[in-house]
């Protein structure tokens, strides 16, 4: 049984790693869920550009906004608490300069994250190292990077083959050397995520990329078995679904009978 500790900071990131203790980080839209995960165990929250999907019925994360994510940032920081936050910068936000990327992730940090994340280092690396000097910490995001859906041709497990694991190989180095204090792993094989977890001092948090990385993270409503996303790489640990379902038949049904509202649910004159 967890206990529940004292909140992580950016500087329990690498301690973490030394002493080979897993990072668990979650996905959150809003300030009720973010309110359960911060009475939990949990190490790490991130308000993902999935918000898109989850929340909005996107069919992918292209159509998050900086408004959309710095929104959902502020509810879950009111549940939060002091839980470590990590808002997703999204698409585009931080491919037109360094001026709108600053202005996006300082967006984010004022509506409540402690970090951001970026997909992709190619291009990158200065806006990285521009965010991080300027008291903006910054996750980075390698393998299946769904803002890239398009040039992937689709949402596929990255670095098969043996030229695709050397330029993963590369690319993480590269976001280390770009000052990330962390970096999420999405969709890799296992092996060639352990061989890039080990070569680097940042802990690496896989989704989809096995056993041998630093923490792992999912997206909630996977978890809760709400969606009706399958993958390889999803444990759901409830089944949302029927629970939910459930739940909002009995009170059709008791609406119908007259069994709801009952004598104690209404207000006396
Ligand atoms: O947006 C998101 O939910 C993510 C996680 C899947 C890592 O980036």
């Amino acid at each position: 049984m967890h206990t529940h500790q004292s909140p992580m900071t950016i500087l329990d990131f690498p301690k973490r790693k030394a002493l080979k203790q897993k990072i668990s980080m979650i996905t959150c839209y809003d300030a009720t869920f973010a309110s359960l995960i911060g009475d939990s165990c949990i190490d790490c929250v991130l308000v993902g550009d999935s918000c898109a999907m989850v929340i909005y019925g996107e069919k992918t994360t292209i159509p998050a906004t900086v408004e959309m994510i710095a929104r959902h940032t502020e509810g879950v920081r009111k549940g939060l608490g002091n839980t470590f936050l990590v808002s997703d910068m999204p698409f585009l936000s931080f491919r037109k300069g360094l001026g709108e990327a600053t202005d996006a992730a300082g967006a984010l940090l004022r509506a409540g994250a402690n970090a951001v994340k970026i997909e992709g280092i190619t291009g990158n690396e200065e806006i990285i190292h521009h965010l991080v000097n300027s008291g903006i910490p910054v996750m980075g995001h390698l393998g299946l990077t769904p803002q890239f859906y398009h040039t992937l041709g689709g949402y596929r497990v990255q670095g098969r083959e043996k030229s695709a694991a050397e330029r993963l190989k590369t690319q993480a180095a590269k976001m280390q050397e770009a000052g990330c204090f962390s970096l999420v792993l999405e969709c890799v094989p296992e092996a060639l995520a352990g061989e890039i977890s080990r070569s680097l001092d940042i802990p690496v948090i896989g989704i989809g990329a096995g056993r041998e990385v630093d923490g792992q993270v999912l997206v909630l409503y996977d978890l809760l078995g709400l969606t009706s996303f399958k993958s390889t790489f999803v444990r759901k640990y409830m089944d949302g679904n029927t629970l939910v379902q459930g739940a909002l038949d009995r009170w059709c049904a008791d609406i119908e009978s007259g069994s709801f509202p009952s004598e104690s649910e209404v207000f006396s004159s």
